[in-house]
């Protein structure tokens, strides 16, 4: 698991459409359907597309995209499977640098599992870029530190602690938020007068996910051994226990994320 590698990307994409908050995109859409103009979303951090996938069926026919990554691999990616250019555009573009975000016109800014690599001062100056024009943010599926598995394991709480601290290093933004991603958000675009809905979307894997999960499992391993505070050895037992146990009834796993929804009255 790269996190940002095309094949974890489409393994992880049924999980999070499943996952993601209803009533959240369910405010989302109808905010969007009243809008006067034909909506348009600037998906930041889009990798190949998954919260276009996902949306756009749902949103009045006439939401343009502008979908947005720095690695240009992603972005061919995405524009391989989005085979309907319609109203969508792709742009290269690293997050960092804000002032040239292209936020003209842009009715709401989407970005999913991007938050919690951010940093606390990257976010600040995001949502003050944000509020500048009163733009919304739909931002889901950020990890909320909770990892939780049907059958325990003795050394699971240290894994757990292991893999968060992980979540707290630089990710390219700054020390990341991690599993404060949503709350710190939500603060953030509250003092900058937005109205901010938050809903539960956690991932709760069973036996019919065992790509996924072993994916996972490997994805925590390499975190966890970068803190080095589990003995290799043990970490190895740790990870042959849980995919041992993967094709078992009860190998229930859930990741838990948030979905934030964030808009300012014009
Ligand atoms: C975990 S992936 C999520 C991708 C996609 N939103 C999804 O849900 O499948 C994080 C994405 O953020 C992008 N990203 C990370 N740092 C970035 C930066 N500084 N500027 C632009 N995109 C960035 C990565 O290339 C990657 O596509």
């Amino acid at each position: 698991m790269s996190g940002f590698d095309k094949n974890w990307l489409a393994l992880r994409e049924p999980a999070d459409r499943l996952a993601r908050s209803r009533p959240l995109i369910g405010t989302l859409c109808r905010h969007l359907a009243e809008a006067r103009q034909a909506p348009l979303l600037l998906d930041i951090g889009c990798g190949t597309g998954s919260t276009y996938r996902t949306l756009s069926p749902l949103l009045p026919a006439q939401t343009r995209w502008l979908l947005l990554d720095y690695d240009p691999q992603l972005l061919l990616e995405a524009e391989r499977q989005i085979t309907s250019s319609d109203g969508i555009s792709f742009r290269q573009h690293d997050l960092n640098d804000l002032a040239d975000l292209p936020l003209d016109g842009v009715s709401m800014v989407t970005a999913s599992a991007l938050f919690d690599l951010c940093s606390a001062s990257f976010t600040d100056r995001f949502v003050e870029r944000l509020s500048y024009q009163k733009t919304g943010l739909y931002a889901a599926l950020n990890y909320d530190g909770v990892m939780e598995w049907g059958t325990s394991h003795p050394l699971d709480t240290q894994v757990v602690d292991s893999f968060n601290r992980h979540q707290g290093l630089d990710k390219g933004f700054g020390p990341a938020l991690g599993p404060n991603a949503t709350h710190h958000l939500g603060q953030s675009l509250r003092s900058k007068g937005y109205r901010v809905e938050i809903g539960h979307s956690p991932w709760r894997l069973g036996p019919n996910q065992h790509a996924l999960q072993a994916e996972l499992l490997r994805g925590i391993q390499a975190a966890v051994a970068e803190i080095g505070a589990i003995a290799p050895a043990e970490l190895e037992d740790w990870v042959a226990y849980r995919l041992d146990v993967l094709a078992d009834e009860q190998s229930l796993c859930v990741i838990g994320h948030a979905d934030l929804l964030a808009i300012h009255d014009r």
